[in-house]
């Protein structure tokens, strides 16, 4: 995330993309009574997309930086090994190799890429440079099905990402197939319980790849594909039943779908010890601190605190147009507004964190007690703080996380909300003050673009859509008169972790629709432009 957002800035909903820690091992607790599947990264663009691969099968799995060694492996007594693909060659200098140890722990392993070649290297195969490389898709022939292709097509498309490439397999090993530059693009050895493939089975423009995981997990591993959001609720319902005794928990609730989920996966397993407190700093969009209240108080029955702080905001907003001060001036306003609800809930010990395994893998790990990281969902807290931590969502990835308020019941709207940052409309009413009509104008613009964004089909596609309010004003023509009035932008964006994103190219015939209701709703507005800046250069929010 943009490190300027530090503390006392208020977070978002949207998971920050992710880089693989290399430091320390990235812990999240395993759910009891299910099968795990490791995959070690090696620094490959896809690897945390083979774990959720993995969890989609239903077999649930970890993504832990190379150089774990074989007991934390054999630790989480997984039902297989996957080393994934990475940048480097197994010739370089200070590659990262492989630990010998991990072809002994008595489990099946699978090499992806870069952990194919590592295997071939380390076995005694060859392993050099392609005469091409090979990048994006590729012919794929199929010489022997083995345990990865049996009842699939000889002949089919894979995704290659490599300039090295396995030239023969080691002794013993028989090789399943091959591409033109790929001579052995894939092989096994049933003796010793090892496979590999040069492809990328994950990505999905690899159209046979999640059978070939599948037939991996299941033929090979023996994995019991038990992991649903089922599995997973039933899991944590015990584990925070066992963690919080008799304890009080309280939960900041902000509307987006993790602070949701996690409020509700705790309710689930402890009822009336947990408070909710919901902020309403009046920043929001049209209507949604009313569908928070009606959604958890009314129909979940979940005790909710909801504090109508507005005013508050607004005042400490006044006269602010830096988007920094405003930041802090809002993160640091949250703060004493969220103590002091806390104050009158009395003696709780737990706060509950909507925080997600990408916020783990980014993090580089830890335990996930005591202290409170600021970037973190609950928004802007301070870390000192002396509350213990639930961390419901820690194992889980961001489609994994809708599965389980689904699941739970949570309303489709909440279950699919766009991320929408802490600070809310104020950062979007840009280059002046957040004043409460110019709230109210950006609010109701808002509202129409979301509501023909909705009517069009298109909220899902999008990472995000919103409207901004420049503090200008342009000069326009409405019925006979001259008019000096505001500007609305439209910002549509389509990402998958908000560390780049391209503009999204709405209909014109949408674009349209949305630009009239503005302009013959809103008598403020007489002109509506459109932001087609993609990041970079541009970010998502305007400041
Ligand atoms: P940018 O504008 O940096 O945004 O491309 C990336 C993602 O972060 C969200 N965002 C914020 N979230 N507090 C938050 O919680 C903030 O101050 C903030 N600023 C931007 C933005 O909406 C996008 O999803």
């Amino acid at each position: 995330m943009n490190p300027s957002y530090g503390p006392g800035g208020l977070v978002t909903d949207a998971s920050a993309a992710t880089e693989i820690a290399d430091e320390a091992t990235v812990e999240v607790q395993a759910p009891a009574a299910v099968d795990e599947v490791v995959v070690l990264d090696y620094g490959g663009q896809y690897s945390q997309v083979i774990a959720r691969r993995i969890r989609e099968c239903g077999v649930f799995s970890e993504l832990l930086p190379h150089h774990v060694g074989p007991d934390e492996v054999a630790r989480r007594r997984p039902k297989g090994l996957i080393l994934s693909g990475g940048p480097a060659s197994v010739h370089a200098d200070g590659a990262p190799a492989l630990d010998p140890r991990l072809l002994e722990l008595d489990i099946p392993v699978l090499g992806i890429c870069y952990g194919m070649q590592l295997l071939a290297h380390a076995l005694g195969g060859q392993v050099q440079p392609a005469d091409d490389a090979e990048y994006g898709r590729a012919d794929l022939r199929v010489l022997e099905p083995g345990r990865l292709f049996g009842g699939l097509p000889a002949d089919q498309t894979c995704w290659m990402s490599h300039r090295d490439a396995v030239l023969r397999a080691p002794d013993g090993f028989t090789p399943l197939a091959s591409s033109q530059a790929s001579p052995v693009a894939a092989f096994e050895s049933l003796e010793r319980g090892i496979w590999g493939i040069q492809f990328h089975p994950e990505v999905s423009h690899t159209p046979f790849g999640r059978d070939i995981l599948d037939a991996w997990l299941r033929g090979v591993c023996g994995a019991d594909m038990a992991w649903t959001a089922a599995s997973v609720i039933e899991d944590q319902v015990q584990r925070i039943r066992a963690q919080v005794g008799e304890g009080r928990v309280i939960c900041g609730l902000s509307g987006g779908v993790d602070s949701s989920v996690a409020a509700l996966l705790v309710h689930r397993a402890i009822g009336d010890q947990l408070t909710c407190v919901f902020v309403d700093h009046g920043l929001m969009r049209k209507n949604e601190g009313e569908q928070v209240v009606a959604s958890f108080r009314d129909r979940f029955k979940i005790v909710l605190r909801a504090v109508d702080a507005e005013d508050r905001f607004l005042a400490r907003l006044a006269g602010v147009s830096d988007p920094e001060a405003k930041r802090k001036a809002i993160g640091g306003e949250f703060i004493r507004v969220f103590e002091e609800e806390a104050a009158h809930i009395g003696n709780a010990r737990f706060l509950v964190q909507g925080t997600l395994y990408s916020d783990v893998i980014e993090s580089g790990g830890g335990t996930g007690t005591a202290t409170i990281k600021s970037h973190h969902n609950v928004g802007g807290l301070p870390e000192d703080l002396e509350f213990e931590l639930i961390e419901p969502l820690r194992a889980l990835f961001k489609d994994e996380v809708r599965a389980v308020g689904a699941e739970l019941g949570l309303d489709e709207r909440l279950v699919w909300r766009q991320p929408f940052p802490g600070p809310g409309l104020a950062i979007r009413v840009v280059g002046g003050e957040a004043t409460k009509q110019r709230l109210d104008l950006l609010r109701d613009a808002d509202s129409i673009l979301q509501d023909e964004i909705r009517r069009a089909g298109l909220y899902r596609e999008l990472w995000q859509s919103f409207c901004v309010l420049p503090d200008v004003r342009t000069v326009g023509v409405q019925g006979d008169e001259r008019t000096y009035g505001a500007v609305i932008v439209i910002r549509a964006v389509t990402s998958d972790d908000a560390m780049t994103a391209d503009w999204a190219r709405l209909p014109y015939d949408l674009l349209q629709r949305i630009a009239s209701r503005m302009i013959n709703r809103l008598p403020e507005v007489n002109r509506v432009v459109l932001d087609i800046t993609s990041k970079p250069p541009g970010t998502i929010e305007w400041e």
